[in-house]
């Protein structure tokens, strides 16, 4: 299974990579910050046609609506670009994430980090990797020697959840936050040990489905902004190493 997803994943990625710095077809979906380009569309029918053809009992949920068969034992949960923004102009920061659920159990996640070429991979029970290099969070216990990611929702004029307080608040207890543009890389870089956490409100279980696997398989820890261990479905997303998970609950709580 897991050689399926990796090769339809890269697939995927060569089409988007072939695509990045030519003109395509953008249109706007809530606003004009929520963009779709025809790139985003043609990945999505790539991965959901395989699956169609491979794994015809299986369901798909994919963000830009190609999905079907939503109540079988599997379920593929796709992001065909995870960064679009970024996509859309030309910074080459944008993946492509493929989670497959059985009996809405994560067994299987994929992250491409398209214009690195690098593979994240998980399986449920076998520890997460970026190619052959086992990944295993930071160890980094102190807030104050952080460095943390986020992003924003696309109605983020709306600040909702207080997400600008919270953001201006997590700045100035950690050694710095960034912003990427794709969540599916930051929960990877969180596995990785890159950053030590990650925090988001309103995301969308195609964001996070492959990348929580991988963040939850090298050691790191998963819950709502309470610290109660979540689902995919989550509308406040927090992860981090588990070491400064308290330090960051307590910050997101009062803010
Ligand atoms: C977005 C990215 C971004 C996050 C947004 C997501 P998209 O996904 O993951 O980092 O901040 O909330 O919607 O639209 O590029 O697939
Ligand atoms: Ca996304
Ligand atoms: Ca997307």
């Amino acid at each position: 299974m897991i050689e399926d997803i990796k090769h339809i994943a890269t697939e995927a990625g060569s089409l988007i990579r072939d695509a990045f710095g030519t003109k395509f077809k953008i249109e706007f979906k809530t606003n004009e910050s929520n963009l779709v380009t025809e790139i985003d569309k043609a990945s999505e029918k790539l991965i959901t046609d395989f699956v169609k053809k491979k794994f015809p009992s299986h369901g798909v949920l994919a963000e830009e609506g190609a999905s079907f068969n939503m109540d079988s034992e599997y379920l593929w949960v796709i992001d065909p670009i995870d960064g679009t923004t970024n996509f859309a102009h030309g910074l080459p920061i944008f993946s492509v994430s493929i989670g497959v659920r059985k009996n809405s159990n994560t067994i299987a996640g994929v992250v491409y980090d398209v214009m690195n070429d690098i593979m994240y991979a998980s399986e449920l029970g076998g520890g997460s990797y970026a190619g052959s290099e086992k990944l295993s969070v930071s160890k980094n216990d102190k807030l104050s020697r952080s460095l943390l990611v986020t992003g924003f929702p696309y109605n983020i004029a709306d600040n909702p959840e207080n997400a600008l307080e919270k953001f201006s608040a997590l700045t100035r207890a950690s050694r710095g936050m960034r912003r990427l543009g794709s969540a599916a890389l930051d929960l990877c870089y969180v596995a990785k040990g890159v950053f030590d956490g990650f925090w988001e409100v309103q995301l969308n279980p195609w964001d996070v489905c492959a990348g929580k696997l991988i963040v939850e398989e090298a050691g790191g820890v998963v819950t709502d902004f309470e610290g109660n261990r979540t689902d995919i479905y989550s509308k406040k997303f927090l992860t981090s190493n588990g070491l400064i998970h308290n330090e960051i609950v307590n910050i997101l709580k009062i803010n």
